[in-house]
């Protein structure tokens, strides 16, 4: 069954939608809890270990009900079936988007062209297992006879973002091997990894779903250069005990020189800004093992069950994307800030950024034609309490409306509750600040008790109010663990499915990214040759200021 190709703007739930809107925009937040007492608790969902509090936002009930409608009046339920089943939705590249059967369970059986995947992703697992358990042991040695100390992920994009995300905000969990990532074709950065490692010690593992990538396939070049250096003593032999490989490109891979035993395969039906449940996670196994690599997976899951069977007005992704699409397509706001209370999730957002903006920024619709509504959000982030002495005064007293969403912990993972109060007191703190935000009055008479003088009060009072009725989302868990996180990642995997159903776009292409690559690859040959292909007189500017 295909996606339908609904226009969200011409459904009967956009039109009351939009009347709703009207009829809503000015009331202020702190007024519908005074009206409704029972307004935090009817806007708020607990599943296990998650509370999710949506009641600060601009919505009232009849909101939520007409965002529900939209979801039914683009059959949300028959594209969640599909999504799940493996029917290729991702139908401009005839793919299925199946990163949910990495983290299904042993007994389900899910088909592509009318073969079950479960078998094949287990046995992969097995492969992820029995690895790790070798190089964090010790029994896999490198070229010297020494066990492994560092790991080197090379990759970028998703085969970068994911695991270097999961293994810092896992960091807890870690065992003695030292990662390292290395992205950008940036020679500069390369080498100053390079420098910290020693070849003997190194194991380095090669992603790239396509290993076609420019940038890691140059960064895997330049390494196994280096590690052929005279001076480390190291044979072509040794390669294969220090060099492996994340692909579904068997013969690229070859031709690269990579044993065929020293390759993870993974699977076209595998978007790469969705595949750190796959062998593209090596790194994150093997920095905290196998087994909570497998609670990472088994935390997805939860979600995913939670997001297939749940009930639209109680489902945490559901609401989440409804939400979003009422800010950007009613609010016209811009972007949304996702703002972890937890230094541990300092890469978060930024991986965030791939999944979000590479899916939903598209102008075409599924039926081919250019669209006349907004769709992907812009994303971004930064931990708090950091963020609030950084760029908070924006959401506070700017003029533009910024949804945030907070996510919190309850629990620290090392136990200092002094530190832990003051954490989350900030937590709270914020979205109680940009609701209620403060008065004309309220700041008077804090200036008069500070025994202000009438002039200096009139002076200073119209900076010092705070409008308020910015609206928040708050994700409060219990604990940050493998688990958690898996169900935390999952929960914006299907936010984007469902924004990407609502806008009727196509989210797992990626056809955006394709001009500036093969660009990139004319203007390499005009800098290394004599030859200068056509440009514009700027360009050809830059061109030749660089040669010089
Ligand atoms: O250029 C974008 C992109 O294709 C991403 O979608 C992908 O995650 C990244 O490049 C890396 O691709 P690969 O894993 O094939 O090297």
């Amino acid at each position: 069954m295909a996606l339908q190709n609904t226009n969200p703007t011409k459904t009967n739930a956009w039109k009351k939608l939009q009347k709703n809107y009207d009829k809503t925009k000015n009331l202020l937040l702190k007024n519908l809890f005074e009206e409704d007492v029972n307004r935090a608790k009817k806007f708020t969902v607990q599943n296990d270990d998650f509370l999710f509090d949506y009641s600060k936002n601009r919505i009232t009930e009849n909101t939520i009900k007409y965002l529900l409608e939209l979801a039914n009046e683009v059959n949300l339920k028959e594209a969640i079936e599909s999504y799940f089943k493996g029917e290729p939705i991702n139908q401009t590249e005839n793919r299925a988007v199946l990163h949910t059967a990495l983290r299904a369970k042993q007994s389900d059986t899910i088909l592509v062209n009318r073969e079950n995947i479960i078998p094949e992703v287990y046995a992969v697992k097995e492969k992820i297992k029995t690895y790790t358990k070798r190089i964090i042991s010790g029994e896999n040695k490198g070229y010297t006879g020494k066990p492994f100390t560092d790991i080197v992920n090379i990759g970028i994009g998703g085969s970068d973002l994911g695991p270097a995300m999961v293994v810092d905000a896992l960091k807890f969990y870690k065992n003695h091997l030292k990662m390292h990532f290395i992205s950008n074709v940036d020679g500069d950065h390369v080498y100053e990894i390079l420098k910290e490692l020693n070849p003997e010690t190194t194991l380095f593992i090669i992603i790239s779903k396509s290993f076609t990538t420019q940038e890691t396939l140059s960064n895997a070049t330049t390494i196994r250069k280096w590690f052929l250096r005279s001076e480390f003593k190291t044979k072509e032999s040794d390669i294969a005990k220090h060099f492996v490989a994340v692909s579904t490109n068997a013969k690229k891979i070859a031709d690269f020189g990579i044993d065929a035993k020293n390759v993870f395969p993974m699977w076209d039906w595998v978007g790469g800004r969705f595949s750190l449940w796959s062998a593209v996670g090596l790194s994150i196994a093997l920095s905290i093992g196998f087994a909570n690599f497998d609670a990472l997976l088994m935390g997805a899951n939860d979600m995913d069950e939670h997001f297939k069977s749940t009930d639209f007005s109680e489902n945490i992704p559901v609401i989440s994307a409804l939400l979003s699409v009422w800010y950007n397509n009613f609010y016209n706001a811009e972007t949304e800030a996702i703002i972890p209370y937890s230094q541990y999730l300092s890469k978060f957002s930024t991986y965030l950024q791939q999944g979000i903006m590479e899916s939903n920024g598209k102008s075409v619709d599924r039926n081919g034609k250019t669209i006349d509504y907004q769709t992907g959000t812009i994303i971004w982030g930064e931990p708090g309490t950091n963020s609030q002495h950084a760029f908070f005064q924006l959401i506070h007293q700017g003029t533009k409306i910024i949804p945030v969403e907070f996510i919190g912990f309850k629990k620290s993972l090392y136990g200092n509750q002094d530190h832990q109060n003051k954490l989350m007191a900030n937590f709270i703190a914020q979205t109680e600040a940009l609701l209620n935000g403060k008065t004309s009055e309220e700041v008077i008479l804090e200036l008069k008790t500070k025994k202000l003088s009438t002039k200096e009060i009139k002076k200073l009072y119209p900076f010092k109010v705070f409008e308020g009725n910015k609206p928040t989302t708050t994700i409060l868990i219990d604990k940050l663990t493998p688990k958690s996180l898996g169900k935390l990642i999952a929960l914006y995997e299907h936010k984007i499915f469902v924004q990407g159903i609502i806008w009727n776009i196509f989210s797992y292409d990626q056809w955006g990214v394709e001009l500036g690559k093969q660009l990139a690859n004319n203007i390499l040959n005009d800098l290394t040759t004599e030859k200068n292909e056509k440009h514009d007189p700027s360009t050809l500017n830059i061109l030749r200021n660089f040669k010089n």
